[in-house]
């Protein structure tokens, strides 16, 4: 039996052996990308250094990594998808290439030191070559001379054997992967079928020499970069011969807790067993790094795993809060290698979501029953009145055969919010009540209050309405708890510095895409014409908004202070603030 541990620590060894710099898991909230709301793979991170910039630790990196895939959210319920799982890689920043990285993949597979896998188990591919890149025959080669029969070397297209870029932009490259036969030994073919499941992919040696860029193009980077990675979970659960990531000891206490809340066995109800197992452990991890139920980017995805998770738990008839029992155990199995798990924070904002959904639950799912024909406003009114995810609504609907047509939902959602802007810009007139010199200074000042509140606070911090005037900034903005004093004093400290480093206001027009890139703070689900004003404050704030604003911060005159910070709606905090 390989434990979880072993395996983790055997690959960093290896690697430190090949001098490798071990480096920490990134956060799962990307700092560099702001074309992904999570960090999906172990070079996701360390994109800048692919790129060229310097890495402090060097050209050899490795690491495990923690990622999450919400493309793959459906999938979960089989036996290997999940929305977090850990990444093992290796990486070399414009320093080996090709012959290395794959002798090392071999060597640490098949060695009796390392793993010690049977080398008949194993079988690989490599790109095939196409408009954008030819056959990788130095890969190929490669692959023959350390001894893998011909037949167990796949050549196949970019759909299989190229990777990334992680984002919409970035590096990325042919890749050649390498695959473990999970069925009897005496049943392993003698060539490599892409399409039997008991060839199961368990690592991946990505040739990272192309940028793909805004228009699509790639273009060859200065540097040939290794990026490689190997499926915890999966490799884990193959390497101990289950057939079933679930029964691995990085899940199975999960799946044993469930059991005992739900009294009911896993194999009668896997499904729903894994679902509850994954999205609370997705769940732990991104509030461990800083993300908080809310109804928007990161703070939706995970609101709408917590809210899935808990319908689960409903089909299980699990009648208690339970989503809190189980992120116990996820922080059983993960506190000594992932300490931030056991943040106080994590189990609060669980109980607090699953309190929230529960309330409504059952009668939203009683409202749902009476619907025998679905349409985008019924669709829409279980998301308003009952905090019904569309995701989830589609997902119930199609358990009962309806469908749910998400344009008339987006319609609806799109009506309503509309609805909600010209109401407040009938009253506030967008903000501003006048644009006096004060107003406009204050204007300004409030630009820079979202940014220390979201530096202080977090990215879940929206701004949700405002009404400023030539006395004080009157404020509304996305966030679930009571500011302490520090905070508010962290955010007035930031503002004061601002305003005293006379920091010059730029305004930029660009495309929203522009704008996003460029790391804007906006609505961007909302239509917006086809260029935005940007204004940017320095290394202050960044935000998309019409003005008027100031020219320089030193026009600001006197002191930023909070007056007051309370509720104004549920998730929606309000401050009231001057300069004086
Ligand atoms: N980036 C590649 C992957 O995610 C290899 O690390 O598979």
């Amino acid at each position: 039996m390989l434990t979880a541990k072993q395996l983790r620590q055997k690959y960093l060894d290896f690697f430190k052996n090949k001098e490798h710099a071990i480096i920490p898991s990134a956060s799962l909230v990307p700092e560099n990308d702001p074309t992904t709301l999570f960090i999906n793979s172990g070079m996701h991170p360390l994109v800048p250094y692919l790129m060229g910039e310097k890495h402090p630790l060097g050209k050899r990196l490795t690491d495990a990594q923690k990622c999450i895939r919400t493309g793959d959210i459906n999938e979960v319920g089989d036996a290997t998808h999940h929305t977090f799982f850990e990444m093992l890689g290796n990486w070399s920043l414009g320093d080996y290439f090709k012959k290395e990285a794959i002798s090392w993949s071999w060597e640490f597979l098949t060695s009796s030191e390392w793993l010690g896998l049977d080398k008949k188990r194993l079988a690989c591919s490599v790109f095939e070559g196409d408009a954008d890149a030819s056959f990788d025959d130095e890969a190929y080669n490669i692959w023959l001379k350390i001894g893998m029969p011909e037949k167990k070397i796949a050549k196949l297209p970019k759909k299989n054997n190229w990777w990334g870029p992680a984002g919409i932009t970035g590096p990325c490259g042919p890749d050649s992967e390498m695959f473990y036969w999970v069925g009897d030994l005496d049943k392993v073919p003698c060539s490599f079928n892409d399409d039997n499941d008991l060839w199961v992919e368990i690592w991946n040696d990505v040739f990272m020499e192309f940028n793909k860029n805004e228009k699509g193009a790639y273009e060859k980077l200065t540097a040939q970069n290794v990026d490689t990675g190997m499926g915890m979970e999966r490799v884990l659960a193959a390497l101990n011969g289950f057939d079933d990531n679930y029964r691995t000891e990085l899940f199975w206490p999960i799946i044993k807790k469930i059991e005992e809340l739900s009294q009911i066995k896993y194999e009668e109800r896997k499904k729903s067993f894994r679902i509850i197992a994954d999205h609370i452990k997705a769940s732990v991890f991104i509030i461990a790094d800083g993300v908080n139920p809310s109804n928007t980017e990161r703070g939706y995805i995970l609101r709408r795993l917590i809210r899935r998770a808990i319908r689960q738990g409903h089909i299980l008839n699990i009648k208690n809060n339970f989503t809190v029992e189980i992120a116990k155990i996820v922080q059983e199995i993960y506190s000594e290698i992932y300490p931030e798990v056991l943040q106080g924070r994590i189990l609060f904002e669980l109980q607090k979501e699953e309190e929230k959904f529960r309330k409504t639950l059952e009668n939203g799912l009683r409202e749902f029953e009476k619907y025998g024909k679905f349409n985008g406003k019924i669709a829409f009114d279980l998301y308003q009145t009952y905090g019904f995810p569309i995701e989830l609504t589609k997902e119930l609907a199609k358990e009962k055969d309806l469908i749910v047509n998400e344009d008339e939902f987006n319609e609806e959602f799109k009506k309503h919010q509309e609805l909600s802007r010209t109401a407040s810009a009938g009253m506030f007139k967008g903000g501003l009540s006048d644009t006096k010199e004060k107003t406009t200074e204050l204007h300004t000042v409030a630009h820079l209050m979202l940014a220390g509140l979201r530096k202080v606070l977090g990215e879940n911090v929206h701004q949700k309405g405002s009404n400023i005037n030539g006395e004080r900034i009157r404020f509304d903005f996305s966030h679930s708890e009571k500011m302490t004093d520090e905070q508010k004093k962290a955010v007035e400290v930031f503002v004061n510095e601002a305003i005293e480093s006379k920091t010059e206001v730029m305004m930029a027009e660009m495309t929203p895409e522009e704008a996003k890139k460029y790391g804007a703070e906006g609505e961007f689900g909302h239509k917006y014409g086809d260029l935005v004003k940007v204004y940017s404050i320095g290394n202050y704030s960044k935000e998309i908004c019409g003005g008027p604003h100031i020219k320089n911060t030193s026009e600001i005159k006197g002191k930023f202070r909070i007056q007051k910070e309370e509720s104004s709606s549920s998730g929606v905090r309000r401050i009231k603030a001057v300069v004086e």
